[in-house]
């Protein structure tokens, strides 16, 4: 009898030794719900996504323009090494470009770091609760992940410290934190640069730099550690202030050897053209880049403001999204929410010690009031 295709994926699925043993298992990255899907099953109108934390702004203009201007040839493959972009990234850093690796976004340079560094049984050190790709990358691969919890609305370094075993490959600092919008003062910085094994590679994930650099106490020029401590990559990306999420375009800057090793490892052509082209023309929109930190800053001011007033709670936010102690459960509010177009992300994802809180990105004025009106409409009926 000739087998379905259901049959046949049956068995794939269950012949277990065929797929990697650590995807038995594994637990991969949570996306939301998009936009399309909830329109439909709620039938609505309007949808305001703030779970991303995208720039709702917008893309930088000069990306914009710049990518109008590569269309024509798109049939061309990219250089898998951009020198003019290389060249352009290294001005605006002030770092040699030798320093630099290009990468599909952050997210697909942390997999680049992975590739690079983990072995099976390695262990890697990171908080709780942080950006969960370090955990996703690392694990497929054969990685243990250690987590620390925070201490208070901050990161305990002393307690990370002490999770480091002679095991440790990668320790993995997000500053400012996801999805707590915290940062890692200069001091403990300092503390940390001072008592790592050297052995261990830390990674400073800096994907909301630009967003935190406008504010007196976040320590901007983590890149000088790669000078005292070599075994350090500083992580960012042009998602968010330049707006260029759907494009996908991040890098980082460490020691020469560890970039050549990271752009040995994946596919040749980690960033497409679109992206070449776009991160160019936003490297020059400096002026874009400041005004939605500004206004960024404004709505920040003025969802504060609204939290407060409801006598709720919020971690200090060097980012464009807060991370919010309602006392409500995270889960009902969130499809609350989600019922009524506005979609956030719920606490309850990392972990149940958060299930009062939720995450939500900033946006367009229109949308924050629209994200208001909703959860005065719940709270009327809670
Ligand atoms: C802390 C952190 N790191 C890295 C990334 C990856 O950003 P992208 O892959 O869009 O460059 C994100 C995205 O949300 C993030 O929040």
């Amino acid at each position: 009898m000739e087998k379905k295709i259901t049959d046949v994926e049956m068995e794939v699925t269950m012949s277990k030794e065929l797929f990697r043993r650590e995807l038995s298992g594994f637990k991969p990255y949570v996306q939301g719900k998009p936009i399309g899907a909830v329109q439909r099953e709620f039938g609505l109108d309007r949808i305001e996504k703030l779970a991303s934390n995208e720039n709702h702004f917008g893309a930088s203009p000069k990306a914009v323009e710049a990518i109008r201007e590569d269309l024509d040839n798109l049939l061309y493959y990219p250089e898998s090494y951009p020198h003019n972009l290389m060249s352009e990234l290294a001005e605006y850093l002030g770092v040699p470009k030798e320093q630099i690796t290009i990468g599909s976004g952050g997210e697909g340079l942390l997999w680049q770091i992975a590739l690079s560094f983990i072995n099976d049984g390695d262990e890697i050190v990171t908080a709780n609760p942080t950006f969960d790709v370090y955990r996703i990358a690392t694990s497929l691969l054969g990685a243990v992940t250690v987590t620390v919890p925070l201490r208070g609305q901050g990161y305990d370094i002393d307690g990370m410290l002490a999770a480091v075993t002679d095991k440790t490959k990668l320790f993995f600092l997000c500053t400012p934190n996801n999805p707590t919008g915290h940062i890692a003062t200069s001091k403990e910085i300092d503390r940390l640069v001072r008592a790592l094994p050297e052995g261990v590679v830390l990674v400073l994930d800096e994907a909301y730099y630009d967003l935190a650099a406008v504010r007196a106490d976040f320590p901007r020029d983590n890149i000088r550690i790669i000078s005292e401590r070599p075994n350090t990559i500083v992580l960012r990306t042009l998602s968010k202030t330049y707006g260029l999420a759907g494009v996908r375009f991040g890098y980082t800057i460490s020691s020469p050897e560890i970039a050549q090793r990271l752009a040995m490892v994946g596919p040749l052509f980690k960033v497409n053209r679109l992206a070449i082209a776009g991160a160019s023309g936003a490297l020059k929109d400096t002026e874009y880049r400041d005004f939605y930190v500004r206004e960024n800053a404004k709505a920040i001011d003025d969802l504060s403001a609204y939290v407060l007033a409801k006598g709720w709670s919020h971690f200090p936010t060097y980012t464009n999204f807060m991370w919010i102690d309602s006392g409500l459960d995270s889960e009902v509010l969130f499809n609350e929410l989600q019922k009524r177009g506005v979609i956030i992300r719920a606490g309850y994802l990392w972990g149940e010690q958060w299930r009062t809180y939720f995450r939500i990105s900033t946006g367009r004025p229109e949308q924050m009031q629209f994200f208001k009106d909703k959860l005065d409409e719940i709270l009327a009926e809670w």
